[in-house]
C-alpha cells in the first residue's frame, strides 16, 4: 500500500510541509474569502503583479473581484493594537499572466506588528528553509529598498525620472542608466554610484565594503546597518552564504521601504517566493504597525527539472546580425566551429568552451531567454522595447545599428491629418507608447512584414519601422518623418541562470566588453 505522502502530488507535499513550519514558528493559519470588494484593487493596483483583475457585480450592486493577492485582504483586515500577529496561509490567487488569467495556489506568511530585527531574521530564515523544503539547489537574493530610495534621493528628480531609473536598475542595464543620468543632467559621482548598485550580486562580507563607499546619506547609512545586523544573525543561525544581495529586486517604493527578497530554485527560470517589508502599505490602510512577509507560488514546482549541463547556452537571432554577434563570441574565446558548417541544424556545442549556440528567429530571442530555454541572448533594442521582457540587459553590443521611424509618403503631414491616425507597424507597443506620450489617439494595424507597402495601398497614413540604410523608404517614395527611438543589439542574460551562473555569465560578458572596448574605443568602458 503507498504511504499517505505517495499518495499526495508534489504541490500537496509541499503544503504540507510549509505549514507544519511555519506552524513550528509560531504562525497561526488566516482563511479568507475567494471573493473582495474591487475597490480595494482599485486602490492599490501598483501593489498588484498585475493590474488585470476578474471582477463581476455582486448583491446590492457592488463590483466585486476574485482575489489576485492575498496580502491586501489580510492587512485590510489586521487591527493596529499594538500585538505582534504571526499568519501564514495557503490559498488560491487569480492572476493573469499576460496570456490569460491563471488560478495559482500561493503559500505564505505574514507578520504585523512590532517588527524587529529579530523577527526579519526569523522571517529570512523561514523563506530560505521553505526553499529547501521544496527541494533543489536554492538561492535567496536580498535588496533593499531603503538604501536605494536614500541614494535616489541625494539628486533632484521627478516620480517619473525616478521610474525610469529603477527599471535600468531592475535590467542591471549599466550602459542605459550612465545615458539617463548624463541626460537628466544628474553628477558623475551618481551615475557612477547607481551603475555600480545595478550591477552588485555577491554576499554581504563581499559588498560591504563598495556599500559603505556608495552609502550618500542618512537613509542609506541606516539600511546598511540593517543589512549588517541581518547577515550576522543569520550567520549566527548557520544561513547567509546562499544569501546574495542584489540590488536589483527594486519594488514599488511607496509600498516598500525596507528589505525585499526573492527565492529561486536551480531548474525553475523565474522567481518562486517573493517577499519584503511593506510597512507603507499598512500607513495606507491607517495603520501604524510595521509589517514583512513573503509568499511562494507553488505551481512552478511543476517546472522543477534536474539541473542541466553545465554549458551556458546563448540564443542567438537568425540572419546577418547573428552572424556578426557570433563573431564577437568567438574572439572573445567562445568559438564553436561547427557553426560554419552549410546545415539545417540549430544548436551547436563547444563543450570545450562551455558554450551552446541555437539559432532563433530574431523576435523570438527575447522570449526563449525570458523563459529560461537559453540562459544568454542577443536581441535588438527594438524587440525589448516592444515586448518588455522580464530579462538582464548586460551589454550594448554596438552592432545591428538602426532606428525606429515613424514615416509616410512624401508630402504628408501627421500634425495636418484630421482623423484618427492609422499607423501600421510591427511594434504596436512601442507606437502606441510614442504617440500616448503626445497624447495623441492612433488606429494600430499590426503587420507581420513589408510594412512599407501599407501607406502606398491606402492601408495606413504612416508606418512606424526600423529604417537601417533609408533605402526600402526611398524606393518606395517613403520619407522619415520623426526618430523614436535609435536601435542597437543587446546582451541580455534570464534572471535566475544569471544567479546560478553568475561566474561564468559575467566572465564571459566582461570579455565580450574588453574585446568590444578593443575594436570600438571607449564607447564600452
Ligand atoms: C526591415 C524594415 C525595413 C527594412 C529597412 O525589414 O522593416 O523594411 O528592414 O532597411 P533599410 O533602411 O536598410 O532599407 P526586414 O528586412 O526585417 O523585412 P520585413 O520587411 O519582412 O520586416
Amino acid at each position: 500500500m503507498d504511504s499517505f505522502d505517495e499518495l499526495l502530488g508534489r504541490d500537496e507535499q509541499a503544503i504540507m510541509r510549509l505549514r507544519s513550519l511555519y506552524r513550528q514558528f509560531g504562525y497561526k493559519q488566516y482563511k479568507m474569502s475567494r471573493f473582495e470588494e474591487y475597490e480595494l484593487y482599485a486602490d492599490n493596483k501598483t501593489f498588484l503583479a498585475s493590474g488585470e483583475i476578474i471582477t463581476f457585480t455582486g448583491a446590492g450592486g457592488k463590483l466585486m473581484a476574485l482575489r489576485p493577492d492575498v496580502t491586501l485582504s489580510i492587512v485590510k483586515n489586521t487591527k493596529d493594537d499594538g500585538k505582534l500577529k504571526k499568519l501564514y496561509y495557503n490559498e488560491n490567487v487569480f492572476r493573469h499572466d499576460g496570456n490569460g488569467f491563471k488560478e495559482q495556489t500561493q503559500v505564505g506568511l505574514e507578520c504585523i506588528g512590532p517588527i524587529d530585527i529579530n523577527l526579519m531574521s526569523e522571517v529570512l530564515a523561514l523563506a530560505w528553509r521553505s526553499l529547501e523544503e521544496l527541494g533543489g539547489s536554492p538561492r535567496l537574493d536580498i535588496s533593499h529598498m531603503g538604501y536605494i530610495g536614500g541614494l535616489l534621493k541625494s539628486v533632484e528628480m521627478t516620480a517619473e525620472q525616478r521610474s525610469e531609473l529603477l527599471r535600468r536598475i531592475s535590467s542591471k542595464n549599466a550602459s542605459e542608466l550612465g545615458a539617463l543620468c548624463n541626460e537628466y543632467g544628474f553628477g558623475g559621482e551618481f551615475r557612477e554610484k547607481i551603475t555600480a548598485l545595478a550591477a552588485l550580486y555577491d554576499h554581504y562580507d563581499d559588498v560591504a565594503a563598495e556599500l559603505r563607499r556608495i552609502s550618500v546619506n542618512e537613509e542609506t547609512d541606516a539600511a546598511l546597518c540593517e543589512l549588517e545586523e541581518l547577515y550576522r544573525l543569520l550567520e549566527r543561525s548557520g544561513l547567509g552564504r546562499g544569501i546574495n544581495l542584489d540590488f536589483s529586486i527594486v519594488n514599488d517604493l511607496s509600498y516598500y521601504s525596507g528589505i525585499i527578497f526573492h527565492g529561486f530554485l536551480e531548474g525553475i527560470p523565474v522567481k518562486i517566493l517573493s517577499g519584503g517589508r511593506y510597512d507603507k502599505l499598512l500607513r495606507k490602510f491607517g495603520n501604524h504597525a510595521g509589517a514583512i512577509g513573503f509568499a511562494v507560488y507553488l505551481d512552478l514546482l511543476e517546472r522543477l527539472s534536474p539541473a542541466g549541463n553545465q554549458m551556458i547556452s546563448v540564443a542567438l537571432p537568425k540572419g546577418r546580425l547573428g552572424e556578426k554577434a557570433y563573431a564577437i563570441f568567438e574572439a572573445a574565446g567562445y568559438g564553436c566551429p561547427d557553426i560554419h558548417e552549410q546545415s539545417r541544424r540549430l544548436v551547436f556545442d563547444s563543450p570545450e568552451n562551455g558554450v551552446r549556440y541555437f539559432w532563433v528567429k530574431p523576435s523570438d530571442v527575447a522570449i526563449y531567454v525570458e523563459r529560461g530555454a537559453a540562459d544568454i541572448g542577443i536581441v535588438g533594442k527594438d524587440i525589448l522595447l516592444e515586448y518588455s521582457p522580464d530579462v538582464y540587459e548586460l551589454l550594448d553590443l554596438g552592432i545591428g545599428k538602426c532606428r525606429v521611424c515613424v514615416a509616410a509618403e512624401k508630402g504628408f503631414s501627421v500634425t495636418e491629418s484630421e482623423h484618427t491616425l492609422r499607423v501600421a507597424t510591427k511594434f504596436p507597443n512601442i507606437a502606441r507608447d510614442y504617440y500616448g506620450k503626445q497624447g495623441r489617439d492612433i488606429d494600430v494595424i499590426g503587420l507581420n512584414g513589408s510594412i512599407e507597402l501599407a501607406p502606398l495601398l491606402g492601408l495606413s497614413d504612416v508606418i512606424v519601422d526600423i529604417v537601417e540604410t533609408g533605402k526600402t523608404l526611398l524606393e518606395n517614395n517613403l520619407e522619415p518623418i520623426e526618430t523614436i527611438v535609435d536601435i542597437s543589439a543587446r546582451l541580455i542574460s534570464n534572471k535566475v541562470s544569471y544567479k546560478f551562473n553568475h561566474e561564468a555569465i559575467s566572465k564571459m560578458c566582461s570579455k565580450i566588453a574588453e574585446n568590444l572596448s578593443d575594436c570600438f574605443g571607449e564607447t564600452f568602458k
